[in-house]
C-alpha cells in the first residue's frame, strides 16, 4: 500500500469507524456516556495496527497513533475555535504548495547556495530561475554575489511570496513573481533550479524537456528525475546530504 495522503485519510477513517461502531452501541446499551479519552486511545491503537500491517513509513505510524489522542487533548484545553481557524489560514498562506502539490516549504542551505554560485560562475552571466522560490534563500544571496546575472523567483504561497518580495527589495537583478510554477515558461532561462519533492519530478521533467533551450541546465536539489541519469551530481558538503542533480539540455 502506498502512503498517499488519501490513503492515510482512509486508514485513519477506517480506525475511527471501526472503534466507534463498537463503542457507541456498547456504551449506548449501558446508558453511559462514551469515555472520549479511552475511545481516542483505542482509535490511535487501531490506526497504528492498520498502518503497521499496510507497511506505512514509520512517521505515518506515529501520526496515526497520536492523531486522535491529540485531538482529545487539544479539545480538553477548551481553546477558542477562532484560534484554529487563524492557524489553518496561516498554514495555508505558507504551506499552500504542500496541499496542492505535495511541495512544502523548506529552504536551501548556505552550502547549496555556495555550490550554485560556483556553478553559475563557471557558466558566466546567466538568467537563473528558482521554481518555487520560497523566501528567496537562493535568489537573494546569489543576486548579491553575482550582480551580472539575473535572478527570477516564482512562488505561489501568498505569505511566503510576500516575505520573499520584501527580502528582494533593493536588488535590481531579482525579478520576484507570484506565479504557479506550472504556468511559468522556462525558455528564457539558462539555469532552472528546483527544490521541490519527489512528487512533481516526472511532470516537471516533461515541462523541462518541452520548454528549456538546448545548452541550458536544469538543477534539482535532492530529488533526481526518475529514470534519467544526471549529467553531473554536485555533492554539497552538508548534513543531511543535499546533492544537486544537474541535467544538461
Ligand atoms: C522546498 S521549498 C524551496 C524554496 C526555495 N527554492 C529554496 O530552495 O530555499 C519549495 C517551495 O515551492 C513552493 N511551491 C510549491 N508548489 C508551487 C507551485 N505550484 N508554484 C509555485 N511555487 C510552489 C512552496 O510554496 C515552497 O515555498
Amino acid at each position: 500500500m502506498s502512503s498517499t495522503p488519501k490513503r492515510q485519510f482512509a486508514l485513519q477513517g477506517a480506525a475511527v469507524i471501526l472503534v466507534l461502531s463498537i463503542a457507541w452501541p456498547y456504551y449506548g446499551w449501558q446508558a453511559t456516556a462514551l469515555p472520549w479519552l479511552e475511545t481516542s486511545l483505542a482509535i490511535g491503537g487501531v490506526a497504528l495496527f492498520f498502518a503497521t500491517i499496510s507497511r506505512q513509513p514509520w512517521w505515518w505510524r506515529v501520526i496515526h497513533a497520536g492523531f486522535m489522542p491529540l485531538v482529545w487533548f487539544t479539545h480538553s484545553l477548551a481553546i477558542d475555535p477562532n484560534w484554529f481557524l487563524f492557524g489553518a489560514i496561516l498554514l495555508l498562506l505558507v504551506f499552500r504548495g504542500a496541499l496542492s502539490g505535495q511541495v512544502p516549504l523548506y529552504l536551501s542551505n548556505k552550502q547549496t547556495v555556495g555550490a550554485l554560485a560556483d556553478l553559475l560562475t563557471e557558466r558566466g552571466p546567466s538568467r537563473f530561475l528558482d521554481l518555487g522560490a520560497g523566501l528567496g534563500s537562493t535568489t537573494v544571496p546569489l543576486a548579491d554575489a553575482l550582480p551580472d546575472s539575473q535572478f527570477t523567483g516564482v512562488e505561489n504561497a501568498p505569505l511566503t511570496w510576500l516575505a520573499g518580495r520584501l527580502l528582494s527589495l533593493g536588488r535590481p537583478n531579482i525579478h520576484w513573481q507570484w506565479l504557479d510554477l506550472w504556468q511559468t515558461g522556462l525558455a528564457d532561462y539558462d539555469v532552472v533550479y528546483a527544490f521541490l519533492s519527489p512528487a512533481p519530478m516526472p511532470r516537471l521533467w516533461e515541462k523541462v524537456k518541452a520548454e528549456m533551450r538546448p545548452g541550458s541546465l536544469f538543477v534539482s536539489n535532492s530529488f533526481p528525475v526518475p529514470g534519467m541519469t544526471p549529467d553531473r551530481i554536485i555533492d554539497v558538503a552538508c548534513t543531511p546530504p543535499r546533492p544537486l542533480y544537474c541535467y544538461q539540455l
